[in-house]
């Protein structure tokens, strides 16, 4: 960022020029959309062209420099610490089902007033209001008339749509921001500081607890909120994390050049990444593996999704605990998506290792997770143009959010590509190539 004015002046004036450029290019994929409209399925609409993705990104990174270059410093920094203010109020509006109430009047009045919401919803009026302006300045919601509300693009994503709606929610459990809450102090613990395990992370200080997240949550009891609210929001939250990436990794790998092949998505959870190329790919078989409680939850979503590919044999659902000997051997890909984020790196290396004992000369590892691209790029990755970072800055937050969250709640990491070199050597395999993919997951092939 640079600081003289002069300077400061002429990076304005290139990021001003890189939006008005970059700005056309999504104004013609508008213009392009109206003329062959897209079936506004939720996964569908989440597929961006290869051009689209690009600009954006460099939209949101360029726009987030310019509020950096101009904004009084003190003012973003109390913004930032408040930032949990937004959340949380949004996640009260979620929870109390205000988008989908607001998406219900769209047809017949276009929007909902202060009072019909909290006569629905059973939140204070006043409260309700200050809400609702509080989240219009942070573009949720938009005061169409005095007092009366409606979604934008983005609470209206959440309409209809429980998946993306417990996926929203899930980052406001107490699961995940207690550990949030004590990550400074966990970091500053010289005791706690460089540990690595499961065990020693920020979770275990919040929750006075020697149990990882998971076996707090396996061996928990109901009447326990903390376990409740992740065993009622965790399923259906990870379909809403499909709905972000599944169609880009469906899209930007060529599953179909990989004939009648055999998929084991380990750690599948229900197998939500396996109906997706299920729906595509004819050809391909699938076994979804995972502990026994999401298995049991697997049967029934596929009975509900893709009755046949159970009937058939196409899908086999496996109770398997993927630190054991891999069952399934020589198959063509061991899927792992969202899984290796959840663990630290020795972990990893285990988890790795099993999948390359039972590989064939021709199978391959593929990493579905997104990938922590550093400010001043990896050679792996493509770079964002001057002036922006080249990680394109502000676009790549996301994925530093939910390394922090790994890290406070599992000691787990996102990886930047250099990293998962690391891990893959250590358990005897090489890395074939980064698939990047128009979503923050992208796909990260390993080999024999
Ligand atoms: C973040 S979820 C990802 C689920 C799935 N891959 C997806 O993308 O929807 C991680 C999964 O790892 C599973 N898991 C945790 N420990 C496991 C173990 N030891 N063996 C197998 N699965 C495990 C959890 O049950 C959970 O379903």
């Amino acid at each position: 960022m640079p600081t003289s004015k002069s300077n400061r002046a002429q990076t304005l004036r290139s990021l001003v020029q890189l939006l008005v450029n970059t700005s056309e290019v999504v104004i013609k994929e508008w213009e392009a959309e109206e003329q062959h409209p897209q079936p506004d399925d939720h996964l569908a609409s989440s597929l961006p062209s290869h051009q689209l993705f690009e600009a954006r990104r460099i939209i949101v990174a360029a726009c987030g420099m310019c509020v950096d270059l101009v904004e009084d410093p003190r003012i973003r920094l109390q913004e930032l610490s408040e930032t949990f203010a937004l959340s949380q109020a949004f996640d009260t509006t979620v929870r109390a089902g205000v988008p989908d109430i607001l998406a219900e009047a769209m047809p017949r009045s276009g929007s909902v007033s202060a009072a019909e919401l909290s006569q629905r919803t059973g939140i204070d009026e006043k409260k309700l209001v200050r809400l609702m302006r509080f989240l219009c300045s942070g573009g949720l919601y938009e005061e169409v008339k005095y007092l009366d509300f409606a979604n934008t693009r983005m609470s209206g994503a959440l309409a209809g749509n429980p998946p993306a709606q417990a996926f929203q929610l899930i980052y406001g459990t107490k699961a995940v921001i207690e550990p949030l809450a004590y990550l400074p102090e966990t970091l500053l613990d010289p005791k706690m500081t460089s540990a690595t395990s499961a065990t020693e992370s920020a979770f275990q200080k919040a929750f006075k607890t020697k149990q990882t997240l998971w076996d707090f949550v396996e061996g928990g009891d109901d009447s326990d909120e903390v376990v409740r609210e992740i065993r009622q929001l965790f399923p259906l939250s990870m379909a809403g994390q499909t709905q972000l990436s599944s169609r880009s990794i469906v899209a930007d790998f060529p599953w179909g050049s990989l004939g009648e092949a055999t998929i084991v998505d380990v750690g599948g959870g229900v197998g939500s990444m396996c109906t997706e190329l299920a729906k595509v790919f004819p050809n391909l078989q699938f076994v979804v593996q995972d502990l026994a409680a999401a298995i049991e939850q697997a049967k029934s979503y596929w009975k509900a999704e893709d009755p046949k590919a159970l009937g058939t044999g196409r899908v086999e659902l496996m109770v398997h605990d993927f630190f054991k000997e891999q069952p399934v051997k020589g198959a063509a890909v061991y899927l792992l998506r969202c899984v290796l984020h959840d663990w630290p790196d020795d972990d990893c290396v285990k988890i790795l290792t099993r999948l390359r004992e039972a590989m064939a000369p021709d199978s391959r590892i593929l990493i579905a997770e997104m990938i922590i691209h550093p400010p001043l790029g990896s050679t792996q990755l493509k770079s964002a143009p001057a002036p922006l970072p080249a990680n394109y800055g502000r676009a790549s937050l996301m994925k530093g959010m939910h390394d922090i969250v790994m890290l406070s709640s599992l000691n787990g990491s996102e990886r930047t590509p250099e990293q998962f070199v690391d891990i893959a050597s250590r358990a005897g395999l090489r890395t074939e190539k980064i698939w990047e993919c128009r979503s923050p997951v992208s796909i990260t092939e390993l080999r024999l």
